[in-house]
């Protein structure tokens, strides 16, 4: 298994779900790496801010429909405005797309029919460095089918009570709901619109920093995404952050990020793989990864200023920041 499925969900709207998956991609494909972002959700945000839209229109080629035809992805992906994103819409069909499927065991289908209907991922890998996919706000049958194929999630929260209050019930919910996935793991709870200099926000970043001791398996990304007026700005004009060119601590701090979640995404790669080939040669040995992954040390704290972030620190150095502390209000 080579190539990472990162589920974003959150039973709250409104909390960046979509902000994060575009801006991630964004990222990632900059890099060089060919990214799919898969739209799930039926109000097709993440597909209108890519730059999908107008092409899943005119060519008719959506998530939902190849879901209803139970067809390979690659008849319906489209382009986005960034090269190597291309780009599983959303669309309103998606709100009937699993009925078909009702009663059947959902690691068996939705996803996977589309994904890898022959129960090989080498197509998807051979085309795709990493797999977005963006959700509606609700942990639903079509939520729970993409857990069963993910490798991944993270959980989007901003660090306001409302947002908060369900999140210890909801990160209980994915684990005990049996996605019937044993390669699932959560890649980490991700605090966004952060304002750093009110204390209500930062009391708020102490008590979703706390998660880790009451919940086993639980991460925080160290990254924070700070608040900024670049981001209504960009999906104004429909482009992602970096697109746009929107502002330097907004910016940063989603590379930022995509460098823990890769990091993330990569050991928890080569952790499957090796239990993978151990159980092949001893099958009483059963994957259990979760527990293992925080032994990269992403959970530990450190803050570095802005300035410093700008002053060309190396990559290892940024990925060590936390908070982009000053001027981030622009
Ligand atoms: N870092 C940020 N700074 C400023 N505004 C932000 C930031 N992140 C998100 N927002 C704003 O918050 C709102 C919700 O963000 P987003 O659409 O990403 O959330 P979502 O979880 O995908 O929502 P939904 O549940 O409806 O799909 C949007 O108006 C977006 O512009
Ligand atoms: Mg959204």
């Amino acid at each position: 298994m080579k190539t990472p499925i990162i589920l974003l969900t959150n039973e709250k709207g409104g909390v960046g779900k979509t902000t994060t998956a575009v801006n991630l991609a964004s990222e990632f494909a900059q890099r060089g790496r060919k990214v799919l972002l898969i739209d799930a959700d039926f109000q097709a945000n993440a597909t209108n801010q890519i730059g999908a839209g107008e092409r899943a229109a005119g060519s008719g080629k959506y998530f939902a429909k190849a879901v209803a035809e139970q067809a390979p992805f690659m008849n319906y992906v489209v382009e986005s405005n960034i090269p190597n994103i291309q780009v599983l819409a959303g669309s309103q069909e998606l709100k009937n797309a699993y009925r078909q499927f009702a009663g059947k065991p959902r690691e068996t289908h939705m996803f996977k029919a589309v994904l890898f209907p022959d129960d090989s991922r080498a197509e998807l890998e051979s085309r795709y460095d990493i797999v977005i996919i963006d959700t509606h706000p609700i942990v639903d049958q079509i939520v729970l089918s993409a857990g069963a194929i993910a490798t991944g999630y993270i959980v989007p929260v901003f660090p306001e009570g409302p947002s908060v209050d369900g999140l210890t019930w909801l990160i209980r919910e994915i684990k005990e709901a049996g996605f019937q996935n044993p390669h699932l793991t959560l890649y980490g709870v991700l605090i966004g619109n952060h304002m750093p200099k009110n204390a209500t926000y930062m009391k708020m970043i102490d008590q979703i920093r706390s998660f880790p001791q009451q919940i086993e398996g639980v991460r925080v990304f160290q990254t924070i995404i700070p608040h900024s007026a670049s981001v209504a700005a960009s999906n104004t004009m429909r482009m992602t952050a970096l697109e746009y060119g929107g502002s330097k601590q907004l910016t940063s701090a989603f590379a930022i990020l995509a460098d823990e979640v890769w990091a993330i995404a990569e050991e928890h790669l080569r952790l499957i793989n090796d239990r993978t080939a151990a159980a092949a040669a001893e099958p009483s040995i059963t994957p259990a990864l979760i527990e293992e992954i925080p032994e990269l040390g992403l959970n530990s704290v450190a803050t570095v200023s802005a300035t410093d972030n700008q002053a060309g620190t190396s990559r290892d150095d940024q990925r060590q920041i936390i908070v982009i502390e000053e001027d981030v209000i622009d």
